[in-house]
């Protein structure tokens, strides 16, 4: 691994801030390899040199992973001009990470949005090309019917010529589920206007194979550093 600064590298625990790193150090309560560090500039290596904070060992994390249940109202962005982003539902801690939404939900939707500092994995669960299905709750206006379901599962071209891939549509209480294996811009609420069953209410429910944790209230989130493998497990 390429050498960073102790100061990074213990901010990048998220448990200490930039600032809170220095006094640390300053006060020599920081250790590399067994030796008292003199300085937050020092360069180290996290996979050879081991750092301690008051004896205790520093566990680096190169990225953070957060799975958040995103609430209507707030943009799937890390800066905008007039509304209110996702970053800002972030405690402090987690703010200065670097961190950013692998993918988009409209302001008006709910539910799943990962958040990552890790560009390579952002790349893969959003790109076209891998195909990771997302799966959406949605509240609409009128009945799905079995011609519905059998047009989506064949594939369905908008008014304006836009192919969306196949995708399944099934009924369920009080709406439907849709799992798609791409992310077209507004992608639901424009398949469901296309058989004129506007979308009322929509939620993204699973991104892979892993589920939205229904413990999680719109707003809330948690580190999910440790099932992203179930992410590339087929839904
Ligand atoms: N499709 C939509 O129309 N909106 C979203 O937020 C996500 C998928």
């Amino acid at each position: 691994m390429p050498l960073i600064r102790l100061d990074k590298l213990i901010s990048d625990s998220g448990m200490y801030t930039r600032n809170e790193s220095h006094v640390l150090v300053k006060s020599g309560r920081v250790s590399i390899a067994g030796c008292i560090a003199i300085s937050p500039t020092e360069k180290v290596d996290p996979d050879i040199h081991e750092v301690k904070i008051d004896h205790k060992q520093l566990v680096y994390r190169k990225f953070v992973y957060i799975m958040m249940n995103k609430p209507q109202g707030f943009v799937s962005a890390t800066e905008d001009r007039h509304e209110q982003t996702v970053i800002a539902l972030l405690d402090e801690k987690y703010q200065k990470l670097g961190l950013f939404p692998a993918g988009r939900l409209d302001k008006d939707t709910e539910g799943f949005l990962l958040l990552t500092n890790d560009g390579d994995f952002a790349h893969r669960i959003t790109s076209p090309n891998k195909h990771i299905n997302k799966q959406y709750f949605a509240q609409i206006d009128g009945d799905v019917t079995d011609a519905d379901i059998d047009l989506f599962s064949k594939g369905l071209k908008l008014a304006d010529g836009t192919f969306c891939r196949p995708s399944v549509l099934e009924r369920t209480d009080g709406g439907v589920y849709l799992t798609l294996s791409e992310g077209k811009y507004h992608q639901v609420k424009r398949m469901l206007a296309a058989i004129g069953k506007p979308v009322k209410y929509l939620k993204r429910i699973s991104i892979g194979g892993l589920m939205l944790d229904d413990a999680l209230k719109p707003g809330q989130y948690k580190e999910i550093n440790a099932c992203l493998d179930c992410i590339f497990s087929k839904k």
